[in-house]
């Protein structure tokens, strides 16, 4: 099976047919998702807050996100990998954000990569669009912004508010992204962008009419023991079966059933004889 490209992304919407979508940030989940068929891999900058522990993405630096890429890349051979850009590298003109971008297509060799914001981005996205590389737009929620938004919050719920959000759709369709992740927007506008926009939508948090979803792999199993967001939802207790693991691992070594002889190499008997004779 070939590797999924933007084109197809846009075909899936045309076809009405939904599209999921994954975080993934280390080599063997990238596998297994991969294997599982999942079509797109987003290296989000959730890494800084589900991989690395902190409180918000803004400390994740393109270190990070090249480090990740390049390990999911190595894992998944037909699934669209898709990489975050974080805080900072797409902030400051367009040029300097077309050079953070041929970085990571150079060092890591994803797909596309993803910015966040609308009309504020447009630039930026136009000029790596033009660079021959394929861009996911975000906007709604834009967690790099927390600190304006005062928190994780939902976007686009008075009039005014909904009208910049579809402005911004409409900026980042005419610059040419090939598919744009509405974050926490009422389900009833996800729905009007969706149908307003020839752009496949991927919502987190914005209800079940855009064209497709994305969740942060760490809620869905969940592995992340400081807070679920609302809009997850658990489809296996991997946090819980960790811990369990552990137990039971620890429990053996303390009782001495683990390792047993079934894990262990051996010697020569004569080798060890003659050693414990020099004793
Ligand atoms: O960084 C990320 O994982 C994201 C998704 C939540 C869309 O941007």
């Amino acid at each position: 099976m070939a590797r999924i490209t933007p084109d197809q992304i846009r075909q899936m919407k045309a076809r009405g047919e939904r599209i999921p979508m994954l975080t993934a940030y280390d080599y063997p989940t990238a596998k297994l998702l991969d294997a599982a068929g999942v079509p797109m891999l987003l290296v989000g900058d959730t890494l800084g807050m589900v991989v690395l522990g902190y409180d918000s993405t803004l400390p994740v630096t393109m270190d990070d996100i090249l480090r990740h890429t390049q390990a999911v890349v190595r894992g998944a051979e037909h699934a669209l990998v898709i990489a975050d850009l974080p805080f900072g590298t797409f902030q400051i003109t367009p040029e300097e954000t077309l050079r953070q971008v041929i970085r990571v297509m150079k060092e890591a060799g994803p797909q596309a990569v993803k910015l966040e914001g609308g009309v504020r981005s447009a630039a930026s996205v136009r000029l790596i669009v033009e660079a021959g590389v394929p861009v996911m737009g975000h906007v709604g929620l834009t967690p790099q912004s927390v600190n304006a938004t005062g928190g994780f919050k939902v976007q686009g719920k008075t009039e005014a508010a909904a009208r910049a959000l579809l402005a911004d759709v409409a900026a980042l369709e005419e610059a040419g992204v090939f598919a744009i992740v509405l974050e926490l927007v009422p389900a009833e506008l996800a729905q009007l962008i969706t149908e307003r926009t020839s752009v496949p939508t991927i919502g987190i948090g914005a209800g079940p009419h855009c064209d497709g979803e994305v969740q942060v792999l760490h809620d869905i199993l969940g592995l992340y023991p400081d807070f679920t967001p609302r809009h997850t939802k658990r489809y296996a207790e991997l946090g819980t079966a960790l811990r369990d693991a552990a137990a039971a691992y620890m429990d053996e070594v303390r009782h001495r059933t683990f390792p047993t002889t079934k894990q262990s190499a051996t010697i020569d008997p004569t080798v060890m004889e003659a050693l414990r004779r020099d004793a």
